[in-house]
């Protein structure tokens, strides 16, 4: 099935591999029918091409982001009663879900932050606007970035920098953190991101990447907890599944896909055993079966469009037909 949507215009990011989210979801035995859940509306492009592209769905979409959302619910407006918007952590769907086991169609994850995040929120995304270390996204709970610079001690900072960012040079900017915020603290990007540039040495820079790049990734998944999210709402989606139902997860990041990976690999197996148990004890039928042997990536055409879609990686799974396991 070929699809020509039409963007709506005031939105300039098109959604990424929108061109496979709308196969999987047409080539399910459900096709364009039925309930959907958006994970993670943002401004809601890749549900706006849903309910256009398939006028027989209707959407229940998560945003942790209330100033993102209300974008969202502007944007699609028009559609009316056909979605409806939640205002909360993807990983509490289960809180909202519950009257909806075993009915919902497709599911869509597109884990990450927007470029409305970075351009426009005010929450100090960008190393590149002066702004002061939010980074929460829902604007109010928790630690903020500033709280995480000024406070974890040196290895905390180092080993976040150095797993989050995936930065050789985690230990060096750890140093220089803690020595800078001893004078003075670190309270906005432009702080942050300078000390950062001056902590990796000059020849090692990447042409085209600012230094600061992973360091604002690494404290933006710690502030918000992004990986606990993944972990919990991979253990609880399929309860949602109807049978030939599909769930499709875009990741940004190797650790989410590899949240993603293990889900599925278990799923297929049939095991719901918490994930740090060494055995499974509950052996249980396949529940799913994968419909993704390796990430789909995007294609020519996707990144001439649209360069953010070049780190992006696709996983699919179809639920299979069965009653609810044992072991939950
Ligand atoms: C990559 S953007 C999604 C873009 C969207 N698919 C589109 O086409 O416009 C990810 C969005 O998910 C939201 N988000 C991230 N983690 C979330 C979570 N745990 N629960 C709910 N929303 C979340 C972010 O605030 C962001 O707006």
């Amino acid at each position: 099935m070929r699809h020509n949507p039409e963007f709506s215009g005031d939105y300039a990011h098109r959604p990424v591999l929108w061109r496979e989210v709308l196969d999987f979801v047409s080539r399910s035995s459900i096709g364009g029918e039925g309930l959907m859940i958006d994970a993670t509306l943002g401004e809601g492009g890749h549900s706006e091409l849903l309910l256009v592209a398939f006028p027989g769905i209707s959407i229940i979409a998560f945003e942790r982001d209330p100033d993102i959302l209300d974008v969202a619910r502007v944007r699609l407006k028009k559609f009316g009663e056909r979605i409806q918007f939640i205002n909360d952590n993807f990983s509490r769907m289960a809180s909202y879900l519950a009257a909806k086991e075993g009915q919902v169609g497709h599911m869509l994850f597109d884990f990450g932050i927007s470029s409305f995040h970075y351009e426009k929120s005010g929450r100090g995304f960008a190393y590149s606007v002066d702004e002061r270390l939010d980074m929460r996204l829902d604007g109010f709970s928790g630690h903020d970035a500033e709280h995480i610079v000024n406070t974890y001690r040196e290895k905390e900072l180092a080993d976040l920098i150095y797993r989050y960012g995936e930065e050789r040079w985690s230990r060096r900017i750890a140093a220089a953190i803690c020595r800078e915020r001893e004078k003075n603290p670190i309270r906005t990007t432009s702080a942050l991101a300078e000390l950062v540039l001056k902590a990796i040495p000059a020849r090692f820079h990447v042409r085209n990447i600012h230094p600061a790049t992973r360091v604002f990734q690494a404290l933006r998944i710690e502030v918000n907890d992004e990986l606990g999210s993944i972990r919990t709402a991979m253990k609880d989606f399929w309860r949602f599944m109807a049978p030939g139902g599909r769930m499709i997860a875009i990741s940004f990041h190797s650790l989410e896909d590899r949240i993603v990976k293990d889900a599925f690999r278990r799923l297929a197996r049939g095991c719901v055993c918490d994930s740090e148990m060494k055995h499974c004890r509950c052996l249980n039928e396949p529940f799913i079966k994968i419909l993704t042997k390796k990430p789909v990536m995007a294609g020519m055409e996707e990144l001439q469009e649209n360069s953010r879609s070049r780190s992006a990686k696709m996983r699919a799974c179809e639920r299979l037909s069965g009653g609810v396991p044992s072991g939950i």
